[in-house]
């Protein structure tokens, strides 16, 4: 059996309408126009033990309501979900102490208090004994690198090591599925490197199925081997990476700046297809095998070159791709 198994799920949000100013209030409270908004439409797919699937898509296309569904903290309007062979919705205690939701944008921790004290508190939730609590945390501790942070209040952390601690909060313990909704949103680059290689490390180690949502091609691209893709609700994709990178997205992205007398049209168009130009700066795209090449390319031309970016395409441009086609 696999380990998340979701059927024909569906959510559809039910919010009244309001007009603007004091008489749009005064109506919609004698009179209030129900409207339904169809965040998920009929979604199905399954993962197995120790996968880590990406789950993408634009904003607004039923990511974070589908992950609520899976951890029990929205119902279904309809369609199955089995979690371990729980189905979510009951919350059954069982349940919560197998798997962790982690929101970037929502914070479990208590801003007043220093992590350690809500580590100690999550202790008590889950009922875990004093032996086991000690050997996860000390693990996490080292893994994570916060000693020295534990015992500051949380609203006095930069966000990476908010971040950090809010997924030592959530792994405790030892949860059998991981859901991860944009786990490095907000985050500088190396704090984002080391959040996607504990995630890598930790699926590994403990063969935990995750489920991870993010805007960042890097974190999909170094971590996801399958993705689902959804957009308006729908699955559009479910497959792997690679064969997706390969159809929609072949090539990467040059951003490429110029000093003073800049750089004419003609003499960049040979470095591959220009996306975007003015005088000073522009962007190129090239097949993703030829990237480095052309930057060397460029930095070694007469071009009067200050700086060269190279980037992934976005997930949001992948998306488009798919869903135009
Ligand atoms: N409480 C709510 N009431 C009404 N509509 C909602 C509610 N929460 C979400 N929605 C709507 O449901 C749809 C899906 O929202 P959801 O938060 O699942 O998107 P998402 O894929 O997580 O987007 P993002 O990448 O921006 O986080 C959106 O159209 C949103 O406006
Ligand atoms: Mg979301």
């Amino acid at each position: 059996m696999a380990t998340i198994e979701v059927k024909n799920l569906s959510k559809s949000y039910e919010y009244y309408k309001k007009e603007r100013g004091l008489f749009g209030s005064f109506k919609s409270f004698l009179f209030r126009e129900k409207l339904y908004a169809e965040a998920v439409k009929e979604i199905s797919f399954s993962i197995n033990e120790g996968e880590l699937v990406g789950f993408l898509g634009p904003n607004g296309a039923g990511k974070t309501t589908t992950l609520k569904m899976l951890s029990g903290i929205l119902y279904p309007t309809a369609g199955e979900v089995k979690v371990l062979g729980f189905t979510p919705s009951k919350r059954e205690k069982a349940y919560q102490k197998q798997f962790a939701l982690v929101m970037g944008q929502k914070n479990q921790l208590l801003r007043d208090l220093p992590a350690i004290e809500t580590f100690v508190l999550n202790k008590e939730i889950y009922e875990m004994p004093d032996d086991e609590f000690k050997r996860n945390l000390d693990e996490l501790i080292e893994l994570f690198e916060i000693k020295d942070i534990l015992d500051i209040q949380v609203r006095k952390l930069s966000l990476g090591q908010r971040m950090k601690c809010e997924l030592v909060a959530a792994l405790l313990h030892k949860p059998k599925v991981l859901f991860l909704d944009e786990p490095t949103i907000g985050l500088d680059v190396v704090a984002q490197k080391k959040i996607r290689d504990f995630i890598k490390k930790y699926n590994q180690e403990k063969k935990t199925a995750i489920i991870l949502t993010s805007h960042y091609m890097e974190d999909i691209r170094e971590l996801c081997r399958r993705v689902i893709i959804i957009n308006l609700g729908k699955i559009i994709y479910d497959g792997n990476l690679e064969d997706l990178i390969r159809k929609y997205a072949p090539h990467k992205v040059l951003t490429v700046t110029f000093n003073e007398g800049g750089a004419s049209r003609e003499q960049i168009e040979k470095y591959g297809e220009i996306a975007e130009y003015n005088p000073y700066g522009c962007v190129i795209k090239t097949p993703r095998s030829e990237a480095k090449n052309t930057a060397v390319a460029l930095l070694s031309s007469d071009l009067p070159v200050d700086d060269i970016l190279i980037d992934e395409v976005e997930i949001d441009d992948v998306v488009r791709q798919i869903f135009n086609r």
